[in-house]
């Protein structure tokens, strides 16, 4: 072996590559795998030995050494376009319409169909004949270097067959992953703890990502080609697309078996029809058909538009429909408590993605499509979409089957779960006590108009939930320095000012209290409504939806959300805890308004930037003194209070000869007042 001469070396390395172009370009084996494998092993040891006797095209050649740290971005030379979309018959008539007027030549238009892969466009440039870089399309004008990845599939020469290529040769196509190497990465995913991929399309992304070439090569990318980007001009252009890729195929680049030239519409539908059965039993997923004008100089008297060819179309395949059984409905509880029943499905592949769960939204909608646990149902997926329940198969269903029902207590938390007035929308009312909306309620909690806790940000919130450190509100004023200090990332300095924040807090107002519960669509103005009405936090716990309705702001959605809060046992189990706590507010005192003052009972809108202080305490300050506030100028206005940089509202209360004031004029009669 080791006396090989450097000629048997290069003859080997030719025999490696023919078969290999047998095996996955023309898909034609002529040895067996154990052959070739035994014959690459060779070669591996001859180049071991003789390492300046290796060549760029040996098979040795597509796995990278060393794993790259980063992509680089690569401008195209000519941009990569994408496809426009027809989704029936009547968009390609229309688009075969645009083509050609007279129906006589339509007829006779030559148009070539081909499968649409479900995978990413590539470039990939030749100089010379010789593999040089492959770029994804990334947004057609840049995209990203990914050579190493590219090479590694085995059908993409690495050197051009015969000579008479260009000079430099830019060919273009669809990387993607056939349906036996997705099952087979997933297989492998699943064995290693790693979270399986959706679908095939998501493999290929996820793997022409990947920065060590040797994973990409495990994992059997394949590559169709159907066009080009820069081509010198020393090749003179065959005058047809279908010519052209006839050339790439004699230059041993792989070219998908299924396209085929066909004549008019009569032609592109027949071919629909045929691949549209075929499609399942094809070695990879398709979502569609491309159509393409054949004659060149007719593309090039089309053109593009901004963002596709004129001359080329997408005809997308329907959404793939299977029937499985529905097993049982259970309900999430989101962020904010609402309720969302989900299917839960002996699971199936749909579109090439294994489905065993699907949203069914609403209750509305359960009851619109009339599904029952225990039906055959219609799934269905397109595209990237999440799954849906399309419809039961009711002549399969029994006379006895049950209707669905809205369970009346959250699963997460034993709440009441109670269905929104006029909204389809169900929602669990534990909403300081619920494990699903804690993350939420407690961000609430600390904000800056409820219990206005500084130091206490999104991140440090999730990572006290994680540790279980605070599971409700109460929980933080139980935290110390030292509690916080044993957190990752944590400075004792922080520490104790969070500490001092969190105490600090303790002293609010009845109107923050409330505001600070996050009961559904109680906001900052009504919660300080419900503490000037009630008073005390004895009453509003009480409290009825009649006595509610007479608030100023309230109606019965709102009155409704209130009682419901306030019945929840562990919800009043937290509130309770608060105050033993320490939580204190001052009970607040009926305002006596002033008549006498200037602001008194008037409708007043403040603009532009105020310096001396915040929107909101000069809000406060007005409220105070009887004023209303409004956010927008109408014939109601009585004052318009401009700060600096006043813009439309200052323009519009001139047209309507409001009475203005400046932020100077303003404080003086505050102060006066
Ligand atoms: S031609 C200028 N042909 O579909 C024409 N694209 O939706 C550019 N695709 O970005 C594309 N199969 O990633 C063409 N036979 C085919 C295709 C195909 C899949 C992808 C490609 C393109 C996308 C547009």
């Amino acid at each position: 072996m080791l006396n090989t001469s450097k000629e048997s070396y290069l003859n080997l390395v030719e025999w490696l590559n023919f078969h290999s172009y047998q095996y996955y370009v023309l898909d034609n084996p002529m040895v067996s795998d154990a052959q070739y494998d035994d014959s690459y092993q060779t070669l591996l040891t001859i180049e071991k030995n003789k390492p300046n006797w290796l060549v760029n095209n040996s098979p040795s050649q597509r796995v990278g050494d060393q794993p790259l740290s980063a992509f680089k971005s690569v401008t195209h030379v000519v941009a990569m376009y994408s496809l426009d979309n027809a989704f029936n018959d009547e968009d390609l008539t229309a688009f075969l319409n645009r083509i050609e007027k007279s129906p006589a030549k339509q007829a006779s238009l030559v148009i070539s169909a081909e499968p649409k892969m479900d995978g990413l466009a590539i470039n990939i440039r030749y100089e010379k004949g010789v593999l040089v870089q492959a770029t994804t399309r990334g947004d057609g004008k840049i995209g990203e270097d990914v050579t190493d990845n590219i090479k590694t599939i085995h059908s993409v020469p690495l050197v051009l067959k015969g000579n008479d290529f260009p000079n430099v040769l830019e060919v273009r196509g669809e990387v993607f992953m056939s349906k036996s190497a997705f099952s087979k990465l997933n297989k492998r995913q699943l064995n290693n703890n790693d979270k399986p991929f959706a679908n095939p399309r998501n493999a290929a992304a996820g793997t022409l990502r990947q920065l060590d070439s040797k994973v990409v090569s495990q994992r059997h990318l394949s590559l169709y080609l159907y066009g080009w980007g820069e081509i010198s001009n020393d090749w003179e252009m065959p005058n047809s697309y279908s010519e052209t890729l006839d050339c790439f195929a004699k230059f041993g680049l792989p070219l998908n078996p299924e396209s085929q030239k066909v004549a008019g519409l009569k032609g592109i539908f027949s071919y629909y029809e045929k691949l549209a059965k075929k499609r399942t039993d094809l070695p990879y997923e398709i979502d569609g058909i491309v159509y393409k004008l054949d004659n060149i100089g007719l593309q090039q008297q089309l053109g593009f538009t901004a963002k596709s060819p004129r001359w080329a179309i997408a005809r997308k395949f329907p959404a793939e429909e299977v029937w499985t059984d529905l097993l049982a409905i259970d309900v999430q509880v989101g962020r904010t408590g609402a309720i969302t029943p989900v299917a839960r499905l002996e699971p199936v592949l749909v579109g090439g993605v294994m489905v065993a769960n699907a949203t069914l939204h609403n209750m509305d909608e359960i009851i619109r499509k009339d599904v029952r646990v225990g039906d055959k149902v219609i799934i269905r997926r397109a595209g990237d979409v999440i799954p849906e329940v399309v419809e039961p198969v009711l002549n399969l269903r029994p006379d006895n089957r049950q209707l669905f029902i809205m369970p009346t207590h959250c699963p997460e938390c034993n709440s009441e779960i109670i269905k929104e007035q006029d909204k389809a929308a169900y929602r669990c009312m534990g909403g300081l006590f619920c494990p699903a909306q804690r993350k939420r309620a407690l961000q609430h909690f600390v904000s800056r108009k409820a219990f206005d806790i500084v130091g206490l940000g999104h991140k440090l919130i999730d990572q006290l939930v994680d540790v279980k450190l605070v599971n409700h509100p109460d929980d933080f004023f139980k935290l110390t320095e030292e509690k916080l200090v044993n957190l990752e990332r944590m400075a004792e300095k922080s520490a104790s000012k969070i500490v001092k924040s969190i105490q600090a807090s303790k002293q609010t107002s009845f109107a923050r209290f409330i505001y600070s519960l996050g009961i559904p669509e109680v906001g900052e103005v009504t919660a300080a409504n419900l503490a000037q009405y009630f008073k005390t936090l004895d009453t509003l716990k009480s409290v009825e939806i009649e006595q509610l309705i007479k608030v100023e702001d309230v109606g019965h959605i709102v009155a409704e959300h209130v009682v419901k809060f306030f019945q929840q046992p562990h919800n009043l189990e937290v509130i309770n805890s608060l105050v033993s706590q320490g939580v204190i507010w001052e009970t607040p005192v009926d305002r006596v308004i002033d008549d006498d003052s200037p602001f008194a009972n008037k409708v007043i809108v403040l603009t532009g930037t105020l310096t001396s202080m915040a929107r909101t305490d000069a809000k406060k300050r007005l409220e105070f003194l009887g004023a209303k506030i409004t956010g927008s100028v109408s014939a109601k206005t009585d004052i318009l209070i401009a700060g600096e940089k006043a813009g439309s509202k200052k323009s519009k209360a001139e047209q309507l000869g409001v009475t203005m004031l400046t932020e100077a004029e303003w404080l003086t009669m505050m102060e006066k007042d």
